[in-house]
């Protein structure tokens, strides 16, 4: 039930109050705007009945102190009808409404509902927002996609402990942000988080990139080097693609999990390691396991909690939030294509990605260095994807009837010339070798379809 406080110096209209009001809420009242201010200390009100007339501190002392509270409740305030003055001053200082003394029990009780009913939503609203706020980003990840809010839960949930995560997807899918926001949002968030790209550097290098070395460990061990379990240290250590990693850099890197220590190449005393591990591939590691090509107990120190990121295509919903964020980014940095037209998301949205995010993203960005105007039509999408797009609507209308074989049979054949001639850049010969047909039948078909020129919009 909602609370409401009422404040009022005679017992005879807070009791009366009481009564008239008891059935639509709890109500607690106060004989002073000082006790009333306690009251709300002690308990917040979802709605304030107060009197503007009090000995001691008046209603509206009460008002400005309430002001200063943060989401401060709704103040319906009483007065006598000489001093409706007094409430114009009230309304001026945030009171929702008033009522003149003395007042009619139904219009009373209706102005107490219609306020409490009025917060309730208010506060409906703000937590949905809120909600979607949460719900679209983590860090710099963002998704709407119910996959991609459980990849958020999880991200979440291990990111406050020190447990090793291996980070799994596709080449784009966002693993290195995985790895930034389970960074950032963990207890070691003030610490370095420090990328090694297990695939960039050649395997002789991998041990000291890794751990360091002492001066003259090697020939070209000029300088002492610190390594980057070292770096690490009191932040996380993100091993990227280390499905990459070559055998012994493996077993190195098996011992200083295993151990919790590391020695510097080429240097005596054991180092503690103090860094959490974080690591990410876009290879099957079990069948790396099975083919031998990763060594399984390796496998089993780092696959303690498994985040998997979902392709683009498996989470469609995704794709113009995505898209309307990259082009967000670029209208903040000035640029004039600020949307998209309704065909160019439908072009977006039935591509299959396989370059996910980051594929989107230059699709994104180079639609906006072509784009013209201040939209982003399909003309400005690379080429592929609104071809692929057709095929895909025409193999559906055939599906769903729109129209008989014949026809579609032209329609596919118009479709598929035209690609070509797209492709060879309206060269009818190499156009007409590509499809295994003459030039003569070629310009033949081109007549049928009427297909001139890049007459249609198309280059
Ligand atoms: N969910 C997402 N929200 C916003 N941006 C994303 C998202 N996923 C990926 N990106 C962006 O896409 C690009 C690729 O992301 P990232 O480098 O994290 O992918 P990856 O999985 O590590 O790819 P790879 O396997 O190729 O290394 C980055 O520019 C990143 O900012
Ligand atoms: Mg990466």
């Amino acid at each position: 039930m909602p609370r409401v406080l009422v404040v009022d110096d005679e017992t005879g209209v807070r009791e009366s109050l009481r009564m008239l009001l008891k059935d639509d809420c709890e109500v607690v009242t106060a004989d002073s705007a000082d006790a009333g201010l306690r009251a709300l200390e002690e308990m917040p009100a979802d709605c304030v009945l107060l009197d503007l007339v009090m000995p001691g501190g008046s209603g509206l002392d009460f008002l400005a102190e309430l002001r200063e509270q943060a989401d401060p409740p709704p103040v319906i305030v009483l007065t006598a009808t000489k001093t409706v003055g007094t409430a114009v001053e009230a309304m001026k200082l945030g009171a929702a409404d008033y009522v003149t003394k003395p007042f009619e029990v139904e219009a009373l009780r209706q102005r107490v509902r219609q306020t409490l009913e009025h917060r309730a939503l208010r506060r409906e609203v703000a937590r949905l927002t809120h909600e979607l706020d949460e719900r679209t980003r983590l860090g710099g990840l963002i998704g709407r996609s119910s996959a991609m809010r459980a990849v958020f839960g999880t991200i979440e949930r291990v990111a406050v402990s020190e447990a090793t995560v291996l980070i799994r997807g596709e080449s784009g899918t966002g693993k290195e942000l995985a790895a930034r926001a389970l960074h950032d949002l963990g207890p070691r968030a003030n610490g370095p988080f420090v990328p090694v790209n297990c695939a960039a550097i050649p395997e002789t290098l991998m041990e000291s990139e890794l751990f360091g070395h002492e001066r003259g460990a090697f020939t070209d061990a000029r300088e002492r080097r610190i390594g980057k379990f070292e770096q690490a240290t009191g932040g996380t250590l993100f091993l990227d693609e280390i499905g990459e990693l070559a055998p012994a850099p493996q077993a190195k890197l098996l011992r200083a999990l295993q151990e919790r220590v590391i020695e510097r190449v080429g240097g005596g005393q054991p180092i503690a390691v103090e860094t959490r591990i974080v690591a990410a591939t876009n290879r099957d590691l079990e069948e790396e396991v099975r083919q031998g090509r990763f060594r399984e107990d390796l496998y089993y120190r780092i696959h303690v909690v498994p985040l998997e990121l979902p392709s683009l295509r498996e989470r469609r919903e995704d794709i113009r939030l995505l898209a309307e964020h990259f082009l967000a980014e670029h209208v903040a940095q000035g640029r004039t294509a600020n949307r998209f037209t309704r065909s160019a998301l439908a072009v977006l949205e039935r591509h299959d990605w396989p370059g996910n995010v980051r594929e989107l993203e230059n699709a994104v960005e180079r639609a906006v260095t072509l784009a013209r105007g201040d939209v982003i039509d399909t003309e400005d999408l690379p080429e592929a994807l609104v071809r692929a797009g057709k095929v895909d609507t025409l193999r559906e209308a055939v599906r769903g009837g729109a129209f008989p074989l014949e026809e579609a049979v032209g329609r596919f054949e118009m479709e598929l010339i035209r690609d070509a001639l797209v492709r060879h850049e309206w060269n009818q010969t190499r156009t007409a070798t590509a499809l295994g047909i003459t030039r003569r039948q070629l310009k033949l078909k081109m007549d049928k379809y009427k297909l001139g020129e890049r007459s249609q919009g198309e280059d």
